[in-house]
């Protein structure tokens, strides 16, 4: 097991790690997965999740409890943050109870006020800004069916939002190029790119255009969301038509590597930003994606709390 740890830390973006840590991770996870290493780390999770969620509260808490630790979901509802109590409070008081928190909420401001003022770690569980346990689970799989991310290129077609921030992180971190394609109004944040930039030092490419056809010519990943993300509901009828080009159906798919697969973070709205056949066929990874979210997130876990290693 690599010596590498994230002992105390954060993980508010995936900018917060180096490329040593992410390819620790990844082979913690994959360790994790394949049973050749146990831990054990009796400590107490606090989930506080502002917008919905299956795959990551689930995740998440499976992973504690595997972990031999305990996990408490915060619903806002059922605490007084849904009351507005303010963050600094919360984060304060949580502090004292808990050992780590996952947040899930719309500002990325929130989560980092909320870091600030608790001296425990802090988990992005998804902000309007990124989801980096998302992209964490995401490389694992690419990792699973290539073997490494050498001269490998995902490319993202949608909306710039979340998912697309932590992607062009990720593949930036790893070496792999990234391309994205979105309508011209909806491209990730240009500080974002500058950043990942910075990261990749021209080793990787990161392409923003607005023609999926050269996006995924010859990728190895193809990879989409929704076209309205959870805040923006209002907006998706409106959407469609902007968005239709940059559905993710056989016709973009026979422009990629004829070996590409096929991931989306999930939940997907069928028949709009993928297609129900390439969703269920067989380029789709999506369920092994899923699942990864477990491995992932529980080697983060464990390299953020420490714990009582057995390898065999
Ligand atoms: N992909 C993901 O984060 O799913 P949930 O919204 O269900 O947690
Ligand atoms: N972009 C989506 C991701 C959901 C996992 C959202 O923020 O709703």
């Amino acid at each position: 097991m690599s010596t590498v740890s994230l002992k105390g830390r954060d993980l508010l973006s995936l900018a917060d790690l180096t490329t040593e840590e992410v390819q620790a991770l990844l082979e913690l996870a994959a360790d994790l997965k394949a049973g050749r290493t146990k831990i054990r780390c009796d400590k107490v999770l606090g989930l506080v999740f502002q917008k919905a969620s299956t795959r990551t509260r689930v995740s998440f808490s499976v992973a504690m409890y595997q972990l031999g630790g305990q996990v408490i979901d915060l619903n806002v509802s059922s605490t007084q943050v849904g009351r507005g109590e303010p963050t600094i409070d919360t984060a304060r008081v949580l502090d004292r109870y808990l050992d780590i928190v996952a947040i899930r909420t719309f500002e990325q401001k929130e989560i980092e006020t909320f870091a600030h003022y608790a001296k425990i770690p802090v988990i992005n569980a998804l902000t309007d800004w990124e989801h980096p346990c998302q992209v964490l689970a995401d490389l694992l799989t690419v990792q699973e069916e290539f073997g490494s991310f050498d001269g490998l290129t995902l490319t993202y077609v949608g909306d710039g939002n979340n998912m697309a921030h932590s992607l062009i992180l990720g593949c930036a971190l790893v070496g792999m190029n990234i391309r994205v394609a979105t309508p011209p109004d909806y491209q990730p944040h240009p500080a974002l790119v500058a950043q990942a930039k910075a990261i990749a030092c021209d080793r990787t490419e990161i392409l923003i255009t607005d023609d999926p056809h050269l996006a995924a010519k010859g990728s190895h990943v193809i990879y989409t969301d929704v076209w309205a993300s959870m805040g923006q509901e209002e907006l998706a009828t409106s959407r469609v038509p902007v968005f239709q080009p940059y559905q993710v159906n056989d016709a973009l798919l026979s422009h990629a590597d004829p070996q590409a697969i096929v991931l989306h973070c999930l939940p997907a709205h069928r028949e709009e930003e993928i297609t129900d056949a390439v969703i269920e066929g067989p380029q789709s990874r999506v369920w092994d994606e899923a699942e990864n979210r477990l491995h992932a997130q529980k080697a983060l876990l464990a390299m953020i709390l420490g714990g009582e290693v057995s390898s065999s």
